[in-house]
């Protein structure tokens, strides 16, 4: 377990859940709604927290109501808030987030007016106390004497930077950090089409640092220090609930396994995985419970229309039927509603291929398949329960 320390934006978060994006001037109902607190560092310091380190946050709260609520998430989130520095000018920094339920992207609209960090508050914090200072590449005009006393205090401490956006000044900073972590619209803004264009630029002037820049669906580009570039491609996710959070997941994974003495590009590696299973699932919380449950319930290779392939969920303790019909794939809970016992309990269960029924091998009640309706026998106008599936690219099959 590692003490780290992020400085950086926390921020809350309204996420709308909408059926689709937007149209311009468009009234759009959404599906659901989730006030969070968020920001990068906070973010990324929730998910090292899960990872079993201990988080401290450098950041700005306002006086107002919102600010409270951000206090009391920091806490849940078990992240220390012993330096936090608060202005009674300004206001909570607000997020209004549009998540896109077809493919889980996020569009973010950020309302800011609060002060950031100043030089004089971080240089109060004992940052020779901690084991790895994490900064936002933001607040240009005090990160620069901020990076320097972390300099002159660690001896041997890293210090990660995040460069998300291209903000004036941040270049001349990039030498003071021993990680540089780039995300692609930094690379876009500078005018570079992949991230082995970027990093072959910076390395030219900044030699001496690890780089990483994450590029979404074309994966990561890395270099150690001295080292050649190199690409991971994104891991294949499907269906992608939300993304929102991914690129802080990732520097979270990164910097874990970089502390766990890994060499850069099995940390990559790693940081890529964790990112993915994140975009799994709403929300941050919980990440390694859900990667861990992860495991897929069957492949569509072991099924085909002539029969059923019944399998147990042991994280969901329930047994399933499952059926190949036309190009989809069809579950049901393997409980007859008749008398709630499993169809196969007498018998395996019966396809007729041509009715395109299953029969309980107990009463003899035929289902269809399509829809889980029983058309004859004891359960009759009665339904098997459908159970939520989704498929990735490998046919391999997760319960939602
Ligand atoms: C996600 C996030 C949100 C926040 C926004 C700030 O990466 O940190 O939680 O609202 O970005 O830019």
């Amino acid at each position: 377990m590692a003490k780290i320390l992020g400085i950086g934006n926390t921020v809350l978060d309204t996420i709308l859940t909408t059926p689709h994006y937007p149209k311009e001037n468009q009234e759009l109902r959404a599906t659901a709604k989730k006030v969070s607190t968020g920001g990068n560092i906070n973010n990324t310091l929730y998910v090292l927290s899960q990872l079993g380190h201990e988080a401290t946050i450098c950041t700005t709260l306002a006086t107002d109501s919102e600010a409270k609520q951000l206090l009391s998430g920091l806490k849940k989130r078990l992240i220390h808030t012993e330096h936090i520095q608060t202005f009674i000018q300004g206001k909570t920094p607000h997020s209004f987030i549009t998540l896109n339920k077809e493919n889980g992207s996020r569009t973010i609209i950020h309302y800011r007016d609060l002060p950031e960090v100043t030089f004089e508050h971080f240089a109060k914090i004992a940052v020779e106390t901690f084991d790895w200072l994490h900064f936002e590449g933001r607040n240009i005009e005090n990160l620069s004497g901020m990076l320097n006393i972390a300099k002159t205090f660690l001896a041997t401490q890293p210090i990660s930077l995040e460069v998300e956006k291209s903000r004036e000044g941040i270049e001349a900073l990039f030498s003071q950090a021993n990680l540089l972590i780039f995300s692609h619209h930094y690379a876009d803004e500078k005018g570079f089409t992949s991230g082995f264009d970027l990093l072959q630029h910076i390395q030219k002037n900044i030699p001496n640092t690890k780089l990483v820049c994450t590029w979404g669906e074309k994966g990561v580009w890395f270099a150690d220090i001295n080292q050649s570039i190199q690409h991971i491609p994104a891991e294949a996710v499907y269906p992608v609930m939300d993304t929102l959070g991914a690129g802080d997941t990732f520097n979270a994974a990164l910097i874990h396994h970089l502390i766990q003495g890994s060499p850069l590009n099995e940390a990559v590696k790693h940081a890529n995985h964790f990112a993915a299973q994140k975009c799994k699932q709403f929300g941050l919380d919980n990440l390694l419970q859900a990667a861990s449950q992860q495991q897929p319930i069957a492949n569509t290779k072991q099924l085909n229309t002539a029969r059923t392939l019944v399998v147990r969920s042991k994280n969901h303790n329930q047994s399933i039927i499952l059926i190949k019909h036309q190009d989809t794939v069809k579950a049901y809970k393997n409980n007859c509603p008749h008398q709630n016992i499993p169809l196969d309990e007498a018998y395996k269960i019966d396809v007729n291929p041509f009715q395109k029924t299953i029969k309980c091998s107990v009463h003899d009640a035929f289902f269809n398949i399509e829809d889980g309706l029983c058309i004859e026998g004891p359960c009759r106008n009665e339904s098997l329960a459908t159970v939520e599936i989704t498929i990735d690219e490998q046919g391999d099959i997760y319960l939602v």
